[in-house]
This record gives structure tokens, C-alpha cells and sequence, in this order.
């Protein structure tokens, strides 16, 4: 399939998550959009890249090294690694946010004036408002270490550390959108629900009947196609003024549940 996107071309991408899933497919979407694409992941990206920087996203010196390693400017950093609830708390809470807010810290300097960032996030974070002082207080610690001795003061379980960590990334993403006036760089998040990838089992697992809810009601599990052409959209570079926002790809579940044709139960 063609990409319908034109902004791309001899763009330098960075993405995390490339090896599997939706990152997988934003990589063959970017590459046949003609970008150069630097993929940072734990596995190996088994896809022609133009660079594959390996990264621990658990461990802080290998994103400090990866942040080293990736040759050159970037136009475009899409952070799309991430791992489910049914992971340790502490895990999750560091792929998912603490390795994204550090790397992105680490290369907000080198990406480009015109140029943008994507964060996953998820409707798993659409509470966002009701937890705002729990993570703006996360948010507040100022690096990694920091962190993680605040999530050690303050256990959670699987699914609430998942929870939390993408309601992380939503605040983090409007925090992040200063970034506009402070370099031309637009910082945006996106928010799946479902998507047929290899931890949809996973989030089955953690997440129980509410998933099913979705599935059933919106009538599918969104595919890794109908997620990556979206991250594509929000990066474009041609785009301007789209800025520190979320954008919920659910298939309208959310959203039905105000316009009342999604009833919960
Ligand atoms: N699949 C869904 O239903 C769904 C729904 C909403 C949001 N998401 C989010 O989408 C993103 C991508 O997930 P996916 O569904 O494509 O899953 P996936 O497991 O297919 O891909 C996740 C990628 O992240 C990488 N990764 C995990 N831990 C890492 C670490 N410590 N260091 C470096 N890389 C690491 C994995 O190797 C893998 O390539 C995640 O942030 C996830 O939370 C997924």
C-alpha cells in the first residue's frame, strides 16, 4: 500500500519500539515515505534501516549511550516502545515513562526546528484529570534516578502502573508542547485503544471485561495499520500548529461514551 503521506522524504526519523507491532509498522510506513529511519529497540528491527541503535529503556546509561550513538540532527522522534500491565510495575513505569521523558530530554536539542514528536500513550490514560497532582508530582522529580526513588516510595500494581504511566504521557506530552516556542518542535501524544499486536493478550489479561467492552462495541480491535497512519498524521512535518495535544485512535469509544451510543455494562 502506497503512503498517502508526502512530508517524510529524506526526513531522519527515530523511532523506539521498531522491533515489534505498531512501531514495526510506523518503520515500513516511514521508509516507504522515503525517511531515514534510526530504530531504537531492546530486539533487533529486522528491517532496512538506516541505523538500529540497541536501548534498555529499563536501564538509564543505555539510553544515555543510544542517545550518543544515533548519528547527526533528527526531524522527527516517535516514542512508541512500551509494555503492558501484566510487566512489573517498576518496569512499566520506566519503558513507558521515565526512558521516554529521558530520551526525548536527551534529544529535544538535536531534532530540528519544523520538526516533531509522537508519544503512545493510551485510553488506558484518558483519567489523566482526575490523577493530575499523582503525576504531576511524578513529573515534577527532574531525571531518571529521581524517579524511579519516587516510584519506590509510591508502589502501585500492574494495572494501575500501566494506568498511570499513560496518563504520564498525555501530561508529560503538554508539558513537552513548550517546545514549540522553545525550538519549532511540536510534541503530541496519540491514544489507541485496542490494536491486534503480540500484547493485546497481555492487556486481555490486565485490563479483563472492560476490553471486551471496546472490542465489542466499536466492532474491532484496531490494526497496527490503522494506529501507525495516524502516528504518521500527527508527526508530518508539513503539519504546523498541532501541538501538545492528545489524540484518541479508538475507533470512537471514548467519545461514544458522551455522545451516548457507547454504554459502559
Ligand atoms: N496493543 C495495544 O492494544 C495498545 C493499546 C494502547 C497503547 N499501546 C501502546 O503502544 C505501544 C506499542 O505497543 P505494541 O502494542 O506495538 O506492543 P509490542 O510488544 O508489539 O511492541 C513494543 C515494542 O517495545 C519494545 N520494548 C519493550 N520494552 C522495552 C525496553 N525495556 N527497552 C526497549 N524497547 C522495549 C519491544 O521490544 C517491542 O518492540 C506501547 O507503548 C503500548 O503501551 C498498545
Amino acid at each position: 500500500m502506497t503512503s498517502p503521506h508526502f512530508g517524510f522524504a529524506e526526513k531522519r526519523v527515530v523511532v523506539t519500539g521498531a522491533a515489534s507491532g505498531i512501531g514495526y509498522r510506523t518503520t515500513e510506513l516511514l521508509l516507504e515515505a522515503g525517511a531515514h529511519v534510526v530504530a531504537l529497540d531492546r530486539n533487533p528491527v529486522d528491517l532496512k534501516v538506516a541505523q538500529f541503535v540497541p536501548v534498555d529503556m529499563t536501564e538509564a546509561t543505555t539510553i544515555d549511550a543510544a542517545a550518543r550513538e544515533i548519528d547527526g540532527e533528527i526531524d522527527v522522534l516517535l516514542n512508541i516502545a512500551g509494555v503492558p500491565g501484566t510487566a512489573d510495575p517498576l518496569v512499566t513505569m520506566k519503558v513507558n515513562v521515565l526512558g521516554l521523558r529521558m530520551l526525548t530530554e536527551l534529544l529535544i536539542a538535536r531534532i530540528r526546528s519544523g520538526g516533531a514528536i509522537t508519544n503512545v500513550a493510551s485510553i488506558a490514560g484518558a483519567q489523566w484529570q482526575a490523577h493530575l497532582d499523582e503525576v504531576q508530582r511524578l513529573l515534577a522529580t527532574p531525571d531518571y534516578e529521581s524517579g524511579v526513588a519516587w516510584l519506590r516510595d509510591h508502589p502501585m500494581d500492574g494495572k494501575r502502573a500501566y494506568d498511570f504511566s499513560k496518563e504520564c504521557v498525555v501530561v508529560l506530552t503538554k508539558q513537552h508542547g513548550r517546545y514549540l516556542r522553545e525550538h519549532g518542535v511540536r510534541v503530541n501524544s496519540i491514544s489507541p485503544g485496542p490494536v491486534r499486536t503480540p500484547i493485546l493478550k497481555d492487556f486481555r489479561e490486565s485490563i479483563g471485561p472492560l476490553l471486551d467492552l471496546v472490542t465489542r462495541e466499536t466492532g474491532r480491535d484496531a490494526t497496527v495499520d490503522d494506529i501507525a497512519r495516524v502516528m504518521l498524521f500527527v508527526s508530518d512535518p508539513v503539519l504546523q500548529w498541532l501541538n501538545a495535544t492528545d489524540v484518541q485512535v479508538d475507533g470512537g469509544f471514548m467519545s461514544g461514551l458522551v455522545g451516548g451510543w457507547v454504554k459502559l455494562g
